[in-house]
This record gives structure tokens, C-alpha cells and sequence, in this order.
């Protein structure tokens, strides 16, 4: 990439007026860019850029306008807010230099750089260790292109490693196909380190004594990451952000949500009761049901279902609460007479435990009318069963 001439006055301007028309005709746009004397690669590139900014956007919010991306790197890139909280947490646990093995765009290098540390990052490709030494251009972040396993650690207060889980361009969910690869990583997780993971991690591959934390962002599982050894404080944590969460909360206070535990207590088992809550999938991933069953005064009504039941109902942001107007053991010809007589045109599928297909049920069902449900199709001790609700309201 052409990374110094879209860095300079005019590719700025450049990517400036690209940004203007990537919503337009590429072959129009690629045309104007080059009215102003820029090459054909030059516009090319300039476009590129601004597609990949606009789609950043999601993640970075104004930010993605200041930086450069690759495809795969915007994926595989940790979101702002994200970075921003572990990056918090890291200054406050008194991390004051760190190593960012496998930096890709940067993303995490710049929050840690924004909270006060100083960052050695390593890049394995050279095209996305430019472009992440473009993103932290100003701040105490020094970028080299070298392999990971390579890099003495013994100088710095912690290390970070967020490793690709991609073979060309698929993702990969099992770590022994993580690049840098898993015995590496294991070797990690014995001194003070984070290390990112997919949030499907197996539990079986979580080293004893680590702190594993799943963060949804908007009802998302986004990640998992491991605090290693003095950077732990619980075995297990949830922590959810809602999807507007801005930079200005990032130190943890404000909308941020946190449930921790040991990640192995059952929740009692009972019986259907007037609510049910949906809880969100980073407490059912880190295995905090329980404790989050705890604080509704909820019961699981299957040892295997993470649907959580209660008389009454309570504000979370670990759930989403439906009241149920109906339980009915399953059946097509019965929810489709139920859904008829409550005139119910428009309905929301939900499911745990249940094969079916929410689209073709939906086909099935026929629905016609001017009213509005939610059906949960799951299993009631091991039975199948539906659930006739309405989101309830916790004000
Ligand atoms: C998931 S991305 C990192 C994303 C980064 N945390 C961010 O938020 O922008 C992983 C990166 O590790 C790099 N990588 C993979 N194996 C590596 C190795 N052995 N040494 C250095 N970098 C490596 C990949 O090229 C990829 O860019």
C-alpha cells in the first residue's frame, strides 16, 4: 500500500474526497479520484481506505476517520471500547510498559498507548505493522515487523497477545490454529498477561489460577480474554457493554456491567414461573448463570437450558425479561390455534434447546392479525415446551 502518499497533505485530501463518494459508482468515483493527478493505484487505494473507514465506524466511531485499516485487520480488530476498558484496567493494575505480540492495525496498541503505558508492538506481516505504526504515530508505541515467539519478554510489566484466528480467509475456532500458535500462548498465561481468545473458547483449555472474562457489547459476545497470573482477580467475569457504550465511560464506571464468579455452581432447577429472562451470552459463555439466577430470586426449569424463571420481575443488564401469558407443551397445530386466537401478527422466535427452525416455523404458522408476541421455544425438564410471552417491562 502506498501508506506515505496517503499520509502526506494531498493523499489526505485524497482520502478526504474519496470519503465523499464511497457511497457512490466505484468506477465514477475511481474517475474522480483520479481527476485530481492521482495514479491509478493511488485512487484505488484512497477508495479502499475510505470503504474500510466507513465501515469502521461500528468500532472506532469518529476515530476510524484518522486511521488506516486492512480488510482482515478491521475484522480481527478489537473495538474502542473494548480496548479502552482492558487498557484502563491494565494502568490501574500498574502496568506501565507492555508487549503487543501479533498487533494487527493496532487497535489494542493505541488504547494502551491512550491510557498511559508505553507499547512494544510485533507484527508478523509487514503491510499491517505499517499500517499499525500509522495508527499510533504521536504516541509511545514503537512498532516492529518480527514473530512474535521471538521477542524477550523479560523487560516488560505485562504482555498482551491477541492472536489470529484466521487460515487465509476463514476464521478458525480451534486454538491450535491460532497464529501464534497455542503452546506459545500457554506459555504466556504463566507470567502477567492478557490474552484475547474467541468467545468459544472450551473450557477445558483455560489454564487453572487465570481470570477468564467474556464481554458482549449490545447483546454480542464480541470476545474472551485471559488475566494471567498477577493480573487476575476472579475466576470468572462477565462484562457487558451496551451498543452505544462511549469512550467517556471506558474506566469501568458508568454503563458497564460486571457479574463475576467461580464459573462452576448449578442453578437450581424448579419450575416455570411467571417471567423468564434471556440472559445475555456473556454470562451463560463464562458460566455465571447461577449467580445471575441468584439475584432475580430465579430458578433454570432444565439442568441444561440457561432460561431463567421468576414470580416477579427485575431491572438487569445480564437478561432480557419476557412475561409468560402461556406454556403449553409444543405442538404446531396448538401454538398455530393459540397465536390465531390472540391474533398475532407479528411475532419474535426465540429458542434454547429446540431444533426447529424459527423461519420455517414462522412459514408454518400462518400468521395473521394486529397483535405482537414472543414465542421461546425450549425444553421444560427435558420436555419440549412454548412459551407465549411479552417483553416485560422494567422501569
Ligand atoms: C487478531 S490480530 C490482532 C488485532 C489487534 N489486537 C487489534 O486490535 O488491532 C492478530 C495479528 O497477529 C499477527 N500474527 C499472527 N502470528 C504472528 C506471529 N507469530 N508473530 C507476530 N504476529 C503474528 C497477525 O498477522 C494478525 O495481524
Amino acid at each position: 500500500m502506498s501508506l506515505t502518499e496517503l499520509r502526506s497533505p494531498a493523499g489526505n485530501a485524497l482520502l478526504a474526497l474519496a470519503a465523499d463518494l464511497v457511497d457512490g459508482d466505484q468506477l465514477r468515483a475511481v474517475e474522480a479520484l483520479r481527476a485530481t493527478g492521482a495514479g491509478p493505484e493511488l485512487a484505488g487505494e484512497a477508495l479502499t481506505q475510505a470503504t474500510l473507514r466507513a465501515r469502521a465506524v461500528g468500532k472506532f466511531g469518529p476515530d476510524a476517520a484518522e486511521m488506516f485499516f486492512t480488510r482482515a485487520g478491521l475484522e480481527q480488530a478489537t473495538r474502542l471500547t473494548v480496548a479502552d476498558r482492558r487498557a484502563a484496567r491494565l494502568a490501574r493494575a500498574g502496568v506501565r510498559t507492555i508487549a503487543d505480540l501479533g498487533c494487527g492495525i493496532g487497535a489494542d496498541a493505541r488504547a494502551f498507548a491512550r491510557a498511559g503505558i508505553t507499547v512494544y508492538a510485533v507484527e508478523a506481516d509487514p503491510g499491517t505493522a505499517e499500517i499499525a505504526a500509522a495508527n499510533t504515530a504521536g504516541l509511545p508505541v514503537t512498532v516492529e515487523h518480527r514473530d512474535a515467539q521471538s521477542v524477550d519478554l523479560s523487560g516488560f510489566d505485562a504482555v498482551f497477545c491477541d492472536p489470529a484466528r484466521r487460515a487465509g480467509n476463514r476464521r478458525v475456532f480451534d486454538p491450535r490454529s491460532y497464529s501464534p500458535p497455542w503452546d506459545f500462548i500457554e506459555s504466556l498465561t504463566k507470567r502477567a498477561a492478557v490474552i484475547k481468545l474467541g468467545p468459544g473458547i472450551d473450557h477445558a483449555l483455560l489454564p487453572a489460577g487465570a481470570e477468564a472474562e467474556w464481554v458482549s457489547v449490545g447483546g454480542e459476545v464480541v470476545e474472551a480474554a485471559l488475566w494471567c497470573d498477577r493480573l487476575a482477580e476472579v475466576p470468572r467475569r462477565a462484562t457487558v457493554l451496551p451498543a452505544d457504550h462511549r469512550r467517556s465511560t471506558a474506566d469501568g464506571g458508568g454503563d458497564v456491567a460486571q457479574i463475576t464468579g467461580g464459573g462452576d455452581r448449578e442453578a437450581d432447577v424448579g419450575p416455570t414461573r411467571g417471567f423468564v429472562y434471556d440472559p445475555d451470552g456473556a454470562v451463560i459463555r463464562a458460566h455465571l448463570v447461577a449467580e445471575l439466577a441468584d439475584t432475580l430470586g430465579a430458578n433454570i426449569a432444565d439442568p441444561t437450558i440457561a432460561y431463567l424463571y421468576a414470580d416477579e420481575v427485575r431491572a438487569t443488564p445480564f437478561a432480557r425479561a419476557y412475561r409468560i401469558e402461556l406454556v403449553s407443551p409444543f405442538g404446531l397445530k396448538r401454538l398455530r390455534a393459540t397465536l390465531r386466537d390472540r391474533g398475532v401478527g407479528r411475532l419474535t422466535i426465540k429458542k434454547r434447546g429446540s431444533a426447529l427452525e424459527p423461519e420455517a416455523l414462522r412459514k408454518q404458522l400462518r400468521l395473521d392479525g394486529p397483535n405482537e408476541a414472543t414465542v421461546i421455544l425450549t425444553r421444560v425438564a427435558g420436555a419440549p415446551v412454548t412459551l407465549v410471552c411479552q417483553p416485560a417491562d422494567v422501569s
